[in-house]
C-alpha cells in the first residue's frame, strides 16, 4: 500500500490532521494514519497529490519511498529520478537531534547527482527528494510540483470567512466530486467558490440581495455555475433532497445584516437541520450557550480576544 507524508502548518493542527485523514478516507475507507507532531503519514490508495490538491493546511507533501535507519541510499531509491532533469534535496528535521541541514542537503545532492546524472536546481526542480527525521523513524521520499488553481475573488466584504477554514469544513464532511453542498448564509460565496474549485456542486442562499449579487459576481469571474438564491435559510433547508451536505458560517451580527439576533438564528437553524445530511457549521463560540449539542465533533478557533469561533461537524 503506498505511503505518503504531509507536513502541516501548526496554525490549526487538529483541524489540519483531521482534514488529511478525512480526504484520504473519502476514496479509501481503509486508510491508516500515523501522526508524529505536525507530520502525518498516510497509508492509502488515495494518491498524495490528490490529497494535497484538496487540503488547506499542507506545507510540504509527497510519497514515501522507504523508511530508513541511516543516511544511506542505494541506486534503487533513485528510480524516481529516471525521467527528471533537475532535482533538489531537502531535509526536514522533526527530531530532537541537531543536524547541519545545509551541509547535509549539499552532500546528499552531490551524491545523488553522481549516481543519477540529474542536475541540482534549487528553484522549481522537477523532483524534490526529502529526508525526514523524527525521533521514531526516518523517511525517504519525494514530491513533484503541484499546480493548485485557486479561485479568484473579485468582490470582498468584511464578514467573509477565509478560504482555508471554509475549505477545511468542506473536506471534514467528506464531500466528493459530483456531490452538492448548500451554504444557507453564503455571503460573498466563499463556500461556493471553494466547493466548485474541487468539482463539488454548490447552492448558496442569502437573505441580503446585495450579498447574493456579490456571490454571483465572484462565481462569474471564475466561470462557475453554482446557484445563488435570495432567500431566508428556513424554507430552503427543508428541501434537503437537493443537496448532500451543508457548510456554512452563521451571522455574527457585526458586519453582516441579520434577520434576527445571531443566537436566535443559530437556535432556529439547529431546529430545521435535516437529519441525515452531513453538516459543517461555524459560529461565534458563546452563541450556543443555551443549546444542547451532543454527538458532534467540535473545534475551537481562536481569532482574537473577543472572537473565538466554534466549528461543529456531523
Ligand atoms: C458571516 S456571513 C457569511 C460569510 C460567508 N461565509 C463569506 O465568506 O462571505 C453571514 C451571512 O448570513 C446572511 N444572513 C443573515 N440572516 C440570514 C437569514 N435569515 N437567511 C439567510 N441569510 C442570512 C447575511 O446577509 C450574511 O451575508
Amino acid at each position: 500500500m503506498p505511503e505518503s507524508f504531509f507536513i502541516l502548518s501548526k496554525d490549526h493542527l487538529e483541524l489540519a490532521i483531521d482534514e488529511i485523514i478525512s480526504i484520504s478516507k473519502m476514496y479509501d475507507r481503509f486508510t491508516k494514519a500515523k501522526i508524529i507532531s505536525n507530520l502525518v503519514i498516510i497509508q492509502s490508495k488515495t494518491n498524495w497529490n490528490e490529497i494535497t490538491k484538496r487540503a488547506s493546511f499542507v506545507k510540504v507533501s509527497g510519497q514515501i519511498l522507504r523508511k530508513m535507519s541511516g543516511l544511506f541510499l542505494d541506486e534503487g531509491n533513485l528510480e524516481v529520478l529516471k525521467n527528471a532533469k533537475t532535482f533538489v534535496c531537502r531535509i526536514i528535521n522533526l527530531s530532537e537531534k541537531q543536524f547541519n541541514i545545509p551541509e547535509l542537503e549539499n552532500s546528499m545532492g552531490d551524491m545523488i547527482s553522481k549516481f543519477s546524472h540529474v542536475k541540482v536546481k534549487l528553484e522549481d526542480p522537477d523532483i524534490t527528494i526529502y529526508l525526514i527525521f523524527t525521533d521514531e523513524e526516518n523517511f525517504f521520499g519525494f514530491s513533484k510540483l503541484i499546480k493548485k488553481n485557486r479561485p479568484k475573488k473579485i468582490k470582498k466584504y468584511p464578514h467573509e470567512l477565509d478560504w482555508k477554514l471554509t475549505r477545511v469544513m468542506i473536506n471534514l464532511i467528506g464531500l466528493k466530486k459530483g456531490e452538492t453542498v448548500c451554504d444557507p448564509f453564503c455571503g460573498t460565496g466563499t463556500t461556493l467558490l471553494e466547493a466548485e474549485s474541487m468539482g463539488i456542486h454548490a447552492i448558496g442562499l442569502d437573505f441580503d440581495e446585495k450579498m447574493c449579487d456579490i456571490s454571483k459576481e465572484n462565481l462569474k469571474a471564475n466561470g462557475f455555475k453554482s446557484k445563488v438564491f435570495n432567500s431566508d435559510f428556513q424554507e430552503f433547508i427543508k428541501n434537503s433532497e437537493k443537496f448532500d451536505g451543508i457548510v456554512t458560517d452563521l451571522p455574527y451580527g457585526i458586519s453582516s445584516k441579520v434577520s434576527e439576533k445571531p443566537e436566535v438564528i443559530l437556535k432556529k437553524f439547529f431546529s430545521v437541520l435535516p437529519k441525515r445530511k452531513r453538516i459543517a457549521i461555524m459560529y461565534k463560540k458563546e452563541l450556543d450557550n443555551n443549546l444542547k449539542l451532543s454527538g458532534l465533533k467540535k473545534y475551537e478557533i481562536y481569532r482574537h480576544k473577543s472572537l473565538t469561533r466554534t466549528i461543529l461537524i456531523r
